[in-house]
């Protein structure tokens, strides 16, 4: 049924096969691809190109491409070209397994940034040109404008910026997705930037459309695709725990008049447990509340159906195929009480400060003085990427991270002498979960933040040696505001790299 979700005679034309639209990328091209945690990245261009390019390495031409997103997408597109080696540069945050390894192997290089500069710093021209854009949208208004899909993620800017356009338009996507977005055409380029007019999370201050240039659209190809994300692990006794501290000091917080009863916009981070403590939320005392976020996971799906949450503002879906299901047959119905934004709205600093967003994210492991490692494993080798959680941290009214307090079957402490990477300093970090306690930093000199976090986050089979090396670092330590003995303080590492765990 060709032609039927695009509302604009002139555009109809324009229809082809994945294949031929593939074709008019050239080799050695910047694409900026829509996607977003699982959610609104095409799905056959991807794979036509990465068919594309392995037939041209089979014949001796090395076609790689310049690939951008709005952050992880799905095997399609991150999978598929990854595994034809068709990645030269990738930016910015990534959670394909196929990618990482190639990342990880220093096959691809790889550009992690905060989410919220990526389209700034594309419209400052630091990243130079954008030849294509592919954009997965959900249908095309007579005027021409594109109703956006499940994320909007950078599609803005790579609308407004590439020099050619090619459209996946997706009938899985529900048609009740129209009215949903708020794209704001407001933001500019210093001097001439204003204030953004959000003041509340459920604020409209944009388009529900993209516009776009007609002109420049030269392939549109029909889909039929599934947004593909994996299912959450059901929440076990330790996240139950993480969530519980962190209600319970929701709760303290409230009782104390630092927070109100529906608390303020939550933020809440990717992963098993910042899903989990959503979930958890669903039994808490807390009503009325608001989301001011990035991703719209299942838990806080169950939170909107449960009546606790009033609204969610994101960028984009990131649920299972179970929940995406449920969002799709009453999409008219969630369509009232969620907004997805661009990700330079949705994660914006100036925002987040205002609205005062209680920030909840997850980490690799933090240090005794509350240094946050979110993203290299053993210092350097990347898991995922900084993704928002430094938008959101560095401006919130409280800025949490949670994680268990250890790994890989207990041969990792999330709780180390020093973090071997730093994505969040200690001054962005001021409540540290794990299902040992919680540690509310706030107001704490070093000295009394790494006593805490030993007693309250670190685990019972690691706190022993967190301790012993705390009391000789005030002992041997060259300055007594952060005491350290860096000739041990990677040690840790060192010993899970010979021999596979922490312990001594
Ligand atoms: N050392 C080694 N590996 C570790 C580790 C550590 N200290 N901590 C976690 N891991 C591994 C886990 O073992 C797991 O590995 P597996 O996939 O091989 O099983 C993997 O990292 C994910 O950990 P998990 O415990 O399942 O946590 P999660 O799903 O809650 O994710 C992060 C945790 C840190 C990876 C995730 O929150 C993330 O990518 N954060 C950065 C981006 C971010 O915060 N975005 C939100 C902004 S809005």
């Amino acid at each position: 049924m060709t032609g039927t979700r695009i509302g604009c005679e002139q555009l109809r034309s324009k229809v082809m096969h994945a294949e031929d639209a593939a074709s008019l990328i050239k080799t050695g091209s910047t694409v900026g691809m829509s996607g977003f945690t699982g959610s609104g990245y095409p799905k056959t261009v991807p794979l036509a190109l990465a068919a594309r390019i392995e037939a041209a390495h089979a014949a001796g031409d090395p076609f790689r491409l310049r690939v951008w997103t709005g952050a992880s997408t799905g095997p399609e597109l991150d999978g598929a070209l990854a595994k034809a080696d068709g990645i030269d540069f990738r930016l910015p945050y990534n959670s394909d397994p196929i990618a990482r390894e190639k990342i990880n192997r220093g096959a691809m290089n790889y550009f992690d940034m905060h989410l919220s500069q990526v389209a700034p710093m594309a419209w400052q021209g630091f990243l130079g040109p954008l030849d294509t854009a592919i954009v997965e949208i959900s249908g095309i208004r007579p005027d021409g404008s594109l109703i956006p899909s499940s994320s909007v993620g950078n599609n803005k800017t790579w609308l407004d910026r590439a020099d050619k356009i090619i459209l996946e338009l997706n009938r899985w996507q529900s048609p009740d997705l129209e009215g949903m977005h708020d794209i704001y055409y407001g933001t500019a380029l210093p001097p001439n930037r204003v204030p953004i007019p959000l003041t509340r999370p459920d604020d409209r201050i944009g388009e529900t459309a993209f516009r776009c240039d007609p002109e420049r659209i030269v392939a549109i190809v029909e889909t039929d695709a599934p947004d593909r994300n994996l299912p959450f692990t059901p929440p076990d006794g330790t996240a139950r725990a993480i969530a519980g501290h962190l209600l319970e000091f929701l709760a303290h917080e409230v009782k104390k008049g630092r927070l109100p009863a529906s608390l303020l916009p939550i933020q809440s981070g990717v992963g098993n447990i910042a899903n989990a403590v959503l979930t958890g939320l669903i039994d808490s005392p807390f009503e009325d509340m608001t989301a001011f976020t990035e991703v719209i996971q299942d838990g806080m799906l169950d939170l909107l159906d449960a009546g606790k949450l009033r609204m969610a503002s994101a960028t984009a879906f990131s649920l299972s195929p179970e929940a995406a299901g449920r969002l799709n047959a009453d999409m008219a119905r969630y369509r009232n009480r969620m907004i997805l934004r661009p990700q330079e709205i949705s994660n914006h600093p100036e925002l987040v400060r205002r609205l005062g967003c209680l920030a909840m994210n997850g980490l690799i492991e933090a240090d005794i003085y509350g240094n946050v490692n979110s993203t290299h494993i053993m210092g350097s080798r990347i898991q995922n990427g900084i993704g928002g959680s430094g938008d959101f941290a560095r401006n919130a009214y409280v800025s949490i991270f949670m994680t268990p307090s250890t790994a890989k079957g207990g041969n990792i402490s999330a709780i180390v002498p020093q973090a071997s990477h730093v994505d969040h300093i200690s001054q962005d970090v001021q409540v540290l979960v794990t299902e040992q306690g919680l540690a509310d930093l706030r107001g704490l000199s070093p000295k009394q933040r790494a006593a805490v976090i030993i007693d309250n986050c670190a685990h019972p089979d690691y706190q022993p040696a967190l301790r012993d090396y705390f009391t000789r670092a005030l002992k041997g330590s060259y300055g007594l505001q952060t005491p350290t003995l860096p000739s041990e303080a990677l040690s840790w590492h060192q010993r899970y790299i010979d021999t596979s765990s922490m312990m001594m």
